[in-house]
């Protein structure tokens, strides 16, 4: 079984993740660092060059060619990744799916460097895009509270899973 972080950017899925990997000693994988390392280029690199739509699809190819294979790994997805195709459906059948909810106010201050963002360029764009996403993060099996100290999220997510099914 697999723990699968989603939510927004900026709503803390990668720092969590490494917390929770090195609290249950489990593999940390990061789809954003999977699919820029597979490409030999950044995340902003691979929207400028080949487009949204070509991101997406290495997004959806990373789930079967990768993820389905993980056994005990906590993921960090990119933002968008359950939001397009069957992706979140896919997601749901590999782990256990939890939503950070973050707030956007806590999340405008965290995303400093917009420059990695592609889709947080314009923050008026990155609002309306955030309240879209929200229907799609809800079909994740759990909602926690990003908000949290990010420690505290880790704990209150290994609490919710009992360290029975991993
Ligand atoms: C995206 C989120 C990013 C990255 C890409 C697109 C999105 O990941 O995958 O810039 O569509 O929300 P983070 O959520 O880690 O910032």
């Amino acid at each position: 079984m697999n723990i699968i972080l989603v939510g927004f950017m900026g709503s803390g899925k990668t720092t969590i993740a490494r917390i929770l990997s090195r609290r249950l000693k489990l593999r940390f994988v990061d789809t954003d660092k999977l699919i820029e390392k597979q490409q030999g280029l950044t995340i902003a690199e691979i929207f400028d060059k080949k487009g949204e739509g070509y991101f997406r699809e290495l997004e959806r190819k990373i789930i079967n060619s990768h993820l389905k294979f993980c056994d005990g790994c906590i993921v960090a997805t990119g933002g968008g990744m359950p939001c397009f195709f069957d992706n979140m459906e896919r997601l749901k059948s590999i782990g256990l799916v939890v939503w950070i909810d973050t707030d956007f106010e806590e999340i405008k201050n965290r995303v400093k460097n917009s420059k990695k963002r592609p889709l947080f360029l314009d923050q008026e764009r990155a609002f309306e895009l955030f309240k879209r996403r929200k229907e799609c993060y809800n079909k994740a099996h759990i909602r926690i509270d990003g908000r949290m100290d990010k420690e505290k999220v880790a704990q209150e997510i290994e609490k919710l899973i009992g360290g029975s099914f991993l």
